[in-house]
């Protein structure tokens, strides 16, 4: 049996591309499918005034191959030196669709990020004025805390008091990996959505951990327990507008993930929208997978949704797509879900 299903082209509202020739690997695998991604900005050095956002935005277009419509949804990267002005003009102009708060320290690239939230006040004030949204990657660094528990100790010490004091802030609360994020997205009315990767639907830790060490399979926030995974599940195909895809992809070479000291990141660009098909179907809601991953997402920016489609295919026949991907410092591994997936994205 065949059967068909036609979406609004996607978005991935979370999306690492990188630089360099590790952009020009990566970009064809998003740019296939998706038609706009929220880039993230943690680059080395990161995207943090307007003129690296333009500069990188150029870099991006300049690596898009012939033939190939994307548009990159450019981030500032906030520091404790951001000039709310700087992100105000860079609002103004168009560029900028949202600013990245890295707690410093918490994930790949984090290093300039905020220590001090107090010190980043004036630029979310301004923020709150002018309707720009802060995406959040929610966890605490206090190395007292484990690492399972660092989004839900989030939530309480850091994002719940900067919503309270900044009400009117627009806040995106990315890669929700436990089911404390969605009990707090769920009891918000106004101004707080969350993106859910597709790997975070597809893996619990276990994945991760049991029958030898799955390096592939470690990113941040790190994947929680099953109960976890199955609430992200209810929330991303239960139909509320407040869940949009952002899948986080994050190309790593192999060998810095295969290592003593393994980097944090799974790439799923080149088979996110099959899997999630798969997911979907899975949960009984393939109706609602166009608001999850082009629809929601668009609406919460404030851009229309794209105009052109996508369609995927189910057939007797399990997908095939590459095991890796080249990247320049050798193989880069795509994400394996671990088990067959019979959608097919008519490319
Ligand atoms: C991301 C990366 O590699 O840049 N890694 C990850 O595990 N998700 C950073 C991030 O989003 O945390
Ligand atoms: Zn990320």
């Amino acid at each position: 049996m065949t059967s068909s299903i036609t979406l609004r082209r996607p978005d991935d509202m979370h999306l690492h591309l990188r630089d360099g020739a590790m952009l020009k690997a990566v970009l064809p695998e998003t740019a296939r499918h998706f038609a706009r991604a929220i880039i993230m900005p943690n680059l080395v050095p990161p995207v943090v005034t307007a003129r690296d956002a333009t500069a990188y935005r150029d870099r991006i277009m300049a690596a898009l191959p012939k033939g190939m419509a994307f548009e990159p949804l450019m981030t500032l990267y906030l520091t404790e030196a951001t000039d709310p002005k700087d992100v105000a003009a860079a609002h103004a102009s168009g560029l900028v669709k949202a600013v990245k708060l890295y707690p410093a320290g918490a994930t790949t690239n984090s290093q300039s990020g905020v220590k001090d939230f107090d010190k980043v006040r004036a630029v979310l004030e301004t923020m709150a004025e002018i309707g720009l949204p802060l995406c959040v990657h929610g966890e605490v660094t206090d190395p007292d805390i484990d690492i399972f528990d660092r989004e839900a100790v989030f939530i309480d010490r850091v994002l719940d008091p900067i919503r309270r004091r900044t009400p009117g802030l627009r806040v995106i609360m990315e890669h929700v990996t436990t089911k404390d994020g969605v009990a707090y997205i769920g009891e918000t009315e106004k101004n707080l959505a969350g993106t859910i990767t597709t790997h975070h639907l597809i893996i619990n830790r276990n994945h991760i951990l049991a029958g030898g060490i799955r390096p592939h399979y470690y990113c941040l926030p790190v994947a929680k327990r099953e109960t976890h995974r199955l609430a992200l599940r209810k929330a991303a195909t239960g139909g509320d507008a407040r869940y949009f895809l952002g899948t986080d992809s994050a190309p790593h070479p192999d060998h810095l993930k295969e290592h003593a000291c393994g980097c944090a990141g799974c790439f799923t660009a080149t088979n996110t929208m099959a899997l999630l098909a798969h997911v979907f179907e899975e949960e009984g809601a393939l109706a609602r997978l166009e608001a999850f991953t082009s629809l929601n997402g668009a609406a919460f920016y404030g851009l229309p949704p794209n105009e052109g489609t996508l369609t995927l295919t189910k057939s007797g026949a399990a997908a095939e797509w590459p095991a890796k991907i080249t990247g320049p410092a050798g193989p880069v591994t795509v994400f394996d879900p671990g088990f067959p997936v019979y959608w097919h994205v008519n490319d």
